[in-house]
């Protein structure tokens, strides 16, 4: 017995942690173990040896139980301890500087196109980017057969009954605009347009226009010419000037393709070609209900995705749809 019991008391005080002490607890005080056989073994001691033995047996069995009792005290402190220590946070430390993230360049530059308006007296307009066929086409003097129309460039809104297609360009808010508000009428509208290309370096199905409608009496394109001018030397410097060159738009009469001297361009400074212009055609300001024999005005059109490639040099479309943070971050926290 008092072997068992020496047994006990060294394999507790070898015992370091709780798993270890629950080992010993089974071994030496469990169902198991040599005492608790001793214990049954009682049974078969004659009666008059009984309380005796029993006695004994009952100390043996109690000053292990205490043993296993005062160890486990020792290990739980002692392992509350370390614990403590291991996850102590020191408040005072300067924390790990974390990224906010970073406004997106597209937005960043949409931004700074609206406020060069909105600084020339120019209110911000909006249209929806799910748009009926009528805004988008029929009002803007677009012929039913125009290519423009086609399946293969437009994605039109199922069933095709309901006359809904996305946007293909912002020109939309010109017609709304004019419908929605008194005369004069000097408006930029930017947002998000698509069409039906794939994603590649200088195509994306998704991208951003702005529009600029300016309505009012005696409008000429003299005035387009000017605001155009300002607005080119606003983002890529007082050297930048604009060229107009004959084209067509269904909705402008005359139009033109807006080129502009880009003098910081990275392969050095030339002409490059930045969306479309002209003055309103008659027929969308009837559609409008204004009598274009006393307003005239002029309106505009360009991406926002080819104005940071120009102004920034970025060289793929993709890395502007992408979403990756480190390319946003690039472009400053601009706010
Ligand atoms: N909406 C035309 C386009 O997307 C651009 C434009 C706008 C042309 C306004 C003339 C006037 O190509």
């Amino acid at each position: 017995m008092n072997a068992a019991v020496d047994a006990a008391l060294e394999a507790i005080a070898a015992a370091t942690d709780s798993a270890a002490l629950k080992a010993v607890r089974s071994a030496h005080a469990g169902e198991a173990s040599p005492l608790a056989a001793l214990n049954g073994s009682l049974r078969s001691v004659p009666n008059d040896q009984k309380a005796a033995l029993g006695k004994l047996v009952g100390q043996a069995r109690g000053r292990v139980a205490k043993a296993l009792g005062a160890r486990e005290d020792e290990i739980i402190a002692a392992e509350t301890e370390a614990r403590l220590a291991a996850e102590t946070i020191d408040v005072t430390a300067v924390p790990l500087r974390r990224s906010v993230g970073a406004r997106h360049p597209l937005t960043l530059l949409q931004d700074r196109v609206s406020d060069i308006f909105v600084g020339m007296g120019w209110e911000i307009a909006e249209g929806p980017e799910v748009e009926s066929e009528w805004f988008n086409f029929d009002a803007l003097n677009f012929d039913a057969d125009h290519p423009a129309r086609a399946m293969q460039d437009t994605f039109f809104v199922d069933p095709l009954e309901s006359h809904l297609v996305l946007r293909t360009h912002t020109s939309p808010v010109q017609v709304r605009s004019l419908l929605e508000r008194e005369l004069p009428v000097y408006v930029l509208a930017p947002g998000r347009v698509y069409r039906t290309d794939e994603l590649d370096a200088t195509h994306t199905p998704v991208f951003m226009q702005f529009e600029g409608l300016a309505v009012d009496k005696g409008l000429t394109m003299a005035h387009l010419r000017g605001t155009l001018d300002h607005f080119v030397k606003s983002v890529f410097g007082d050297d930048a000037k604009v060229r107009l060159r004959p084209s067509y738009f269904p909705f402008t009469e005359p139009s033109a393709e807006l080129d502009f001297w880009h003098p910081t361009f990275k392969d050095g400074p030339r002409w490059i070609e930045w969306g479309g212009c002209g003055m309103i055609n008659p027929n969308v300001l009837r559609s409008a209900g204004i009598d274009p024999d006393v307003y005239s005005g002029f309106a505009f059109g360009m991406g926002v995705e080819r104005g940071l490639m120009l102004r920034d040099g970025v060289q793929d479309m993709r890395e502007m749809v992408e979403g990756d943070v480190r390319f946003s971050q690039q472009f400053g926290m601009v706010v």
